[in-house]
């Protein structure tokens, strides 16, 4: 059993992955500065323990008694990352290196760091592995970059950062996001009845499902430590690296209606192949879930809890829209600290 501090626990990928970690026997006490809290898809699990902080914020004596840190929180997606670059690499780097150098000082072993496919932003046709140059084409993707380079240099004998790569996630959570493909697709079918693409289809895309990367943390965090120290692992299956117009087809077929281009549509400079061999060879990753799977949870999940459009195009599930909402009321500065006394929930 490990003593484990997951940032970023109140997120998409942080309310399944702690309540993943628990089941298999471990303690995690969550970190997070609370942009989603009240954005929730049906009701909201028990999230256990979860401190409200900002990352950058975080002091050595918070992260005293911990094993590891898995460290999730972040500005999630470009179109925030846009806003303001100097404030996401504040955040996704400064902030990332900052909680990294706090848990090495309380002298916490193993930092298991949220990173993205997205850092080889423009590969085209060959699937990239590991070792391959990075070429990010958003600020975000650049952050994910310095962060691990950040890391990296931290790494010793006491302190093994690993950087999991995920592919873009998809799947059901307690706080559902729509700005991800999979999710969007097959959330614009219920809600609208047309599959409604936002490029031309063609670029290629890994994808993973939610659940999936919570198996691919608990894998990295019970490896012994030689097999993930400064090691980073694309995380994702080689059967999902799709063109974004294959996922529209799938979904269609499953919710029965057809395909649109929204306008303007074109082609989507993020357009890249991924090699997950790694990740299966070292960590002996062997995930669960398809896409097929996960569209059909999404819309079972959409019909039970009452998916409405509103909720589906705004604040509530679109990270950027909720950001912009919280500037509005006036209690998140334009460095993105939030007030949390004053938050009104989505
Ligand atoms: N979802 C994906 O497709 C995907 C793919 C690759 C990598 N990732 C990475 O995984 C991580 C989690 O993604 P997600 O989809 O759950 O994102 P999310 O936006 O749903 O959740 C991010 C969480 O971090 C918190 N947070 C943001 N800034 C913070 C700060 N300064 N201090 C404290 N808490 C802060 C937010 O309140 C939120 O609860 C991110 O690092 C993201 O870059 C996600």
């Amino acid at each position: 059993m490990m003593r484990i501090l997951v940032t970023g626990d109140r997120g998409y990928i942080g309310t399944v992955l702690a309540p993943f970690l628990r089941r298999a026997g471990h303690e995690v006490v969550g970190l997070d500065a609370g942009w989603y809290d009240g954005c929730d898809f049906g009701s909201m699990p028990d999230v256990g323990t979860s401190l409200t902080a900002d990352v950058r914020d975080v002091t050595p004596g918070m992260l005293e008694g911990f094993d590891a840190v898995i460290h999730l929180a972040a500005i999630s997606n470009d179109p925030i990352g846009h806003l303001d670059p100097g404030v996401t690499f504040g955040i996704n780097t400064e902030g990332t290196l900052h909680v990294a150098r706090a848990a090495k000082a309380a002298g916490v072993g193993r930092f298991v760091f949220a990173s993205s496919c997205s850092l080889y932003g423009s590969g085209g046709s060959v699937a990239l592995a590991e070792d391959a140059a990075f070429q990010p084409v958003t600020p975000y993707g650049e952050s994910k970059v310095r962060a691990e380079q950040g890391l990296s240099a931290l790494a010793d004998d006491d302190f093994s950062p690993t950087y999991m790569r995920n592919a873009t996630a998809y799947g059901s959570s307690p706080r559902l996001r729509a700005d991800i493909v999979v999710n969007n697709l097959t959330g614009t079918a219920f809600c609208r009845g047309e599959v409604r693409l936002q490029s031309d289809g063609s670029p290629w895309r890994p994808l993973v499902h939610i659940e999936d990367i919570s198996r691919a943390v608990l894998a990295a965090l019970q490896a012994p430590r030689e097999k993930v120290h400064d090691e980073a692992f694309n995380v994702g299956v080689d059967r999902d690296v799709v063109q974004v117009r294959d996922i529209a087809n799938q979904v269609s077929a499953i919710m029965g209606c057809g395909v649109t281009f929204a306008e303007g549509a074109g082609a989507d400079v993020r357009d890249y192949r991924v090699d997950f061999s790694k990740i299966h060879d070292v960590l002996d990753f062997d995930p669960q879930w398809s896409i097929d799977k996960g569209i059909r949870e999404l819309a079972t999940d959409m019909s039970q809890r009452g998916l409405s459009v509103e909720d589906f195009e705004g604040p509530r599930f679109v990270r950027l829209e909720r950001v912009r909402q919280l500037m509005e009321l006036g209690v998140m500065s334009p460095d993105l600290h939030l007030d949390t006394v004053g938050v009104s929930h989505a």
